[in-house]
């Protein structure tokens, strides 16, 4: 049943790994100046935005000092069953500059995070809902399958799609994470990337990243970091890491895959959904 793998709080759907003292402490949790943040709705984009990053950093000379290539002790939320705590115990105790990660919906997040007074800077990847809840299933399914840790219901797609759409998923409701990060669009602390976009242009979305971390890189570095994040040269990595999480992020890495999941019915039912809580939200998402 649901209850197995989500709680609910303060209208949000939390993992069970993750607990209210974490929810309790993280508010105040110290954001330093130099502090680069990935946030994201799950499997939005996490793990290219980080990839790239760390990239564009090595690049400019600057490698975390476990010479781990800021590998992420995982989400600031969350204990993976691999590391001995929690992500914010690890990098409250991470020499600058920390690339940090967080699923946390924004009302949750460091104060530092949701109202910035300094120089930290926030990537905020965003995916078409279709192409996230197809990923989430499968993710959920591969982690259990190499590690039987059970991150979302055992059920099958169309149900699992229709928590989706009910907010019941781990981090849910998506809608209103979504539309929470949104508000601080005009920011200049927060970069905003859709997954389909970088997609299509990955070299744009890269230079993006480069300017925005205010980092000078010449034409054919940028390039070479591009071409070695793509969806191909990143997963060899991936599938290759101690870190089963991780082996089971690379799966399909393409805009559309839905497609091969929905029902008609269902994906009417995903785009009343869409008009409903995104029409007039300068939201837009490309499906395929
Ligand atoms: S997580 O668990 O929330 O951190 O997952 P996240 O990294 O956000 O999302 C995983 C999906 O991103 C895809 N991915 C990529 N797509 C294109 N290019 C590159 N380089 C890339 N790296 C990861 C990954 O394949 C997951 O999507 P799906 O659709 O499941 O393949």
């Amino acid at each position: 049943s649901i209850e197995e793998t989500i709680w609910e709080y303060k209208g949000v759907c939390f993992p069970r790994d993750l607990t209210m003292e974490t929810l309790d402490v993280l508010p105040d949790f110290q954001i330093r100046d130099d502090d680069i943040v990935v946030a994201t709705f799950p499997k939005t984009g996490t793990n290219w935005l980080v990839e790239i990053v760390a990239k564009i950093l090595q690049a400019v000379g600057i490698t975390d000092r476990s010479g781990e290539n800021f590998i992420s002790p995982g989400p600031l939320e969350l204990k993976l069953p691999t590391r001995p705590h929690p992500g914010y115990v690890t990098q409250a105790e991470t020499p600058s500059p920390r690339l940090m990660i967080t699923h946390l919906p924004i009302e949750f997040q460091p104060k530092g995070i949701s109202k910035p007074q300094n120089k930290v800077k926030i990537l905020v990847p965003m995916r078409n809902p279709k192409d996230t809840v197809v990923s989430l299933y499968h993710f959920g399914n591969k982690v259990m399958e190499l590690t039987g840790v059970r991150l979302t219901d055992n059920i099958p797609f169309d149900a699992f799609a229709q928590n989706f759409l009910n907010g019941k998923v781990p981090y849910g409701p998506y809608e209103d994470h979504v539309l929470g990060w949104w508000q601080m669009r005009d920011d200049p602390h927060f970069l905003f990337l859709k997954y389909e976009d970088m997609k299509k242009d990955l070299l744009s979305a890269v230079k993006a990243i480069v300017a925005f971390l205010e980092v000078d890189l010449d034409e054919s570095t940028i390039k070479g970091i591009a071409e070695a994040s793509t969806f191909n040269n990143m997963k060899a990595d991936m599938d290759n890491s101690k870190i089963a999480e991780r082996q089971a992020i690379a799966r399909k890495g393409v805009i559309g895959d839905w497609k091969n999941m929905f029902s008609q019915e269902l994906s009417e039912a995903f785009d009343t959904w869409y008009e409903k809580k995104f029409s007039g939200t300068g939201i837009t998402f490309d499906f395929e």
